[in-house]
């Protein structure tokens, strides 16, 4: 996951190959409170591990569930809390005797059902989320419950969480009323949670239109898992059958997630040329609405193949087919049609969208104002988007604005692979973790793009400069892949030692041998060579003696050249070492060469050092320096010297910190984002 401040998209191309999704948000949590009110055990299957899951399963180990997980798996077994008496019969549930405080973050999914259950099977239960949730409306739902004798407190403003929730009344011998028109989840959460009181047949009437249907149809598939057939009079009323009680299927696998397909699917329809996007997980069957995207992605010219649990995708009609929908159906995946217009023939509409505007954020007027900073000319209504293509020459480098939502966040990605090559900021790149932590890396996973497109930031300076820290920081500041081509050096020499070879110029074609093929890998910190923790080995000052012989054999530079360049991935590259601005990335547009005095290298190397327990004398210290320094700048081969549009940075004075917003402030100069 990318838990950068932001995340630079660079200019993307072309896309190919398959990716599993993640498990439907919808069914994960749909499926871990059935399981909770279940008796016994179930195993949940490819559950999506995210934000919302997460408290989900929280809340539910705070009511008493065990919530046992595997082990490097998607798979949790929940152990609910129904009970069953001596004739075999459900007699209710286990329910928790003190107060419950649960925080429930900006999870919608685990809110309202939650919130619903709890308040029918009675207690005292606070429930608390981050300040958007106590903006988002649940008043609804609240009265529905109220009216059936639910006993909710609102413990901020009137209509919104946060709530307290006691022990209920229940008068059920009327129908219960609940609006359609706001969210959905209303209902979905009545659905679920009065099972727990279905000694007589219960009535559930919609008022208003009953908005994201699909969403319904999916409550009421999962019921049925769980043994409980709710009849259904069209849309407008519900009734759970007398004696209704949730039954464990014993296991359930949760469908990938049709929204998150969403962006792959787009992804097929804007650049498999060649190669065809594939989606493991979900199909064209699957029970969740959002897989209907299919059709206005096809509409819109995508190539579409699918079996039960695949699709596959490629661009078909170029540029896309503008269209005017009704997107009702499909109010999630739809945000994607929205990044999908801005490469069509002509101006698109998405109807019927009211719902957007009390989502995670106002949605249609995210949509609209993000993609007027790409360039775009963008309308907008109470309930619709209409949004007019972008042609060649007009896009800009925006920096997106993401509101803490996903969908925003995963929508805007695609406007990389726009006609004039301009990058896509992503702010806050983290708050895909809602539904899809990997987002990012599964999209580079997907896409190619040119090198010249992947940026470099080349750093180098003399030993004990400090460039080491300062090249990761800055890579970790921008979520960039870093190379530390010292460490190739020191492994080289450190697999030729062992390997018996000198490092002197007789083995010179050998060592090269080996450095061409040799299996280095880097995990966060630790260098391992052919597995192996080598980290502590190569980092002595003798590995460095080493490294510095063997990095004097011509040959031996050639051979790692390749290994260097493969380092250049999306989304970037910060290379450090000395020839890194002058041969290996030369056309790199920020190399920075970093000096510090010798008096203030010498003062951290004996900081360093003594902080490690060793002994030694500034002086000499200083006096080995400037001997390497004198080394490295006069030998023939890679010599120490700043590549020629190298910036200086002389940090003899400045912290680590103020180096590293040095250099990203002139990283932000080369790219002009609009904000
Ligand atoms: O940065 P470092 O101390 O880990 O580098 C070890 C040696 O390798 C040092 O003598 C410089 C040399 N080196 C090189 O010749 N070319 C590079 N790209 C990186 C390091």
């Amino acid at each position: 996951m990318f838990a950068t401040a932001f995340l630079d998209i660079p200019s993307l191309q072309l896309a190919g190959g398959t990716v599993t999704l993640p498990g439907s948000k919808s069914i994960s949590n749909r499926v871990l409170l059935l399981s909770a009110l279940c008796e016994g055990s179930t195993w949940v299957h490819d559950l999506l591990d995210s934000d919302d899951t997460r408290v989900m399963l929280a809340a539910l180990r705070q009511l008493g569930c065990s919530v046992e997980a595997q082990a490097g798996t998607h798979s949790v077994c929940i152990t609910g809390l129904g009970r069953r008496g001596a004739d075999g019969k459900s007699v209710g549930l286990k329910k928790p005797t003190a107060p419950i405080e649960f925080f429930m973050g900006n999870a919608g999914t685990a809110m309202r059902p939650l919130t619903a259950a709890l308040a029918v099977m009675g207690g005292d239960f606070t429930l608390k989320g981050v300040p958007r949730m106590h903006e988002r409306p649940i008043g609804d739902l609240v009265d529905a419950l109220r009216l059936l004798g639910c006993h909710i407190d609102y413990l901020g403003t009137d209509g919104y969480p946060p709530l307290r929730v006691l022990t209920p009344q229940l008068q059920l011998d009327k129908p219960i009323q609940v609006r359609g028109d706001v969210s959905s989840q209303f209902l979905t959460a009545l659905l679920m949670s009065l099972p727990l009181a279905a000694q007589k047949d219960i009535v559930i009437e919609v008022v208003g239109e009953l908005i994201s249907k699909p969403y319904i149809e999916i409550t009421l598939n999962l019921l049925l898992r769980y043994g409980i057939e709710v009849k259904r009079e069209g849309w407008r009323r519900f009734t759970i059958p007398a004696g209704s009680h949730c039954t464990s299927p014993g296991e359930i696998h949760v469908e990938a997630d049709a929204s998150s397909a969403s962006y792959f699917i787009a992804l097929g329809a804007l650049a498999a040329t060649d190669k065809a996007v594939r989606i493991q997980g979900v199909g064209a069957s699957s029970i969740q609405g959002d897989i209907r995207f299919m059709e206005a992605a096809t509409q819109m010219g995508a190539r579409i193949e699918s079996g039960p649990n695949w699709l596959e995708i490629k661009r078909g009609a170029w540029p896309l087919r503008a269209m005017d929908l009704d997107c009702n159906h499909i109010p999630d995946a739809a945000m994607t049609l929205a990044v999908m217009a801005l490469y069509a023939d002509g101006p698109s509409t998405l109807r019927n969208i009211a719902s957007w505007r009390v989502k995670e954020t106002d949605r249609i007027a995210a949509m609209a104002q993000e993609s007027r900073k790409l360039g775009a000319l963008v309308e907008e209504g109470p309930d619709w988007l209409r949004i007019h293509p972008l042609p060649q020459g007009q896009w800009r480098a925006a920096s997106i604005h993401t509101y803490d939502d996903h969908r925003v966040a995963m929508c805007f990605s695609l406007a990389a692979f726009n006609p004039d090559h301009q990058a896509v900021r992503i702010e806050d790149p983290k708050c895909v973790a809602k539904t899809f932590p990997d987002y990012f890396e599964t999209l580079f996973s997907l896409t190619q793009t040119p090198a010249k497109r992947i940026p470099v930031i080349c750093i180098d300076g003399p030993t004990a400069s400090g460039k080491g820290t300062l090249s990761s920081l800055v890579a970790q500041q921008l979520g960039y892949h870093y190379l530390d081509s010292g460490a190739l050096y020191r492994v080289t020499a450190y697999a030729a030692l062992k390997a018996g070879f000198s490092l002197e110029t007789g083995h010179e074609a050998a060592i090269a041998a080996m450095a061409q093929k040799l299996p280095v890998r880097f995990e966060g910190d630790k260098v391992l060579l052919d597995n192996q923790d080598v980290t502590e080995a190569i980092r002595s000052e003798e590995g460095g003696m080493n490294a510095s012989r063997v990095s004097t054999l011509p040959a031996v530079r050639v051979a790692l050249v390749a290994l260097q360049h493969s380092f250049q991935r999306l989304p970037g590259l910060l290379a450090d070492g000395r020839d890194m601005g002058t041969v290996i990335f030369p056309g790199a547009p920020l190399k920075v060469f970093l000096t510090a005095s010798a008096a203030k290298r010498a003062d951290r190397r004996h900081k360093q050092l003594i902080s490690k327990g060793f002994q030694a004398k500034i002086a000499d210290l200083r006096a080995d320096l400037e001997a390497r320094d004198a080394l490295d700048s006069s030998r023939s081969v890679a010599p120490l010297k700043p590549a020629q549009d190298a910036m200086l940075l002389d940090n003899s004075d400045l912290s680590i910190e103020q180096s590293v917003t040095l250099v990203l402030e002139w990283w932000q100069s080369k790219q002009a984002f609009s904000a």
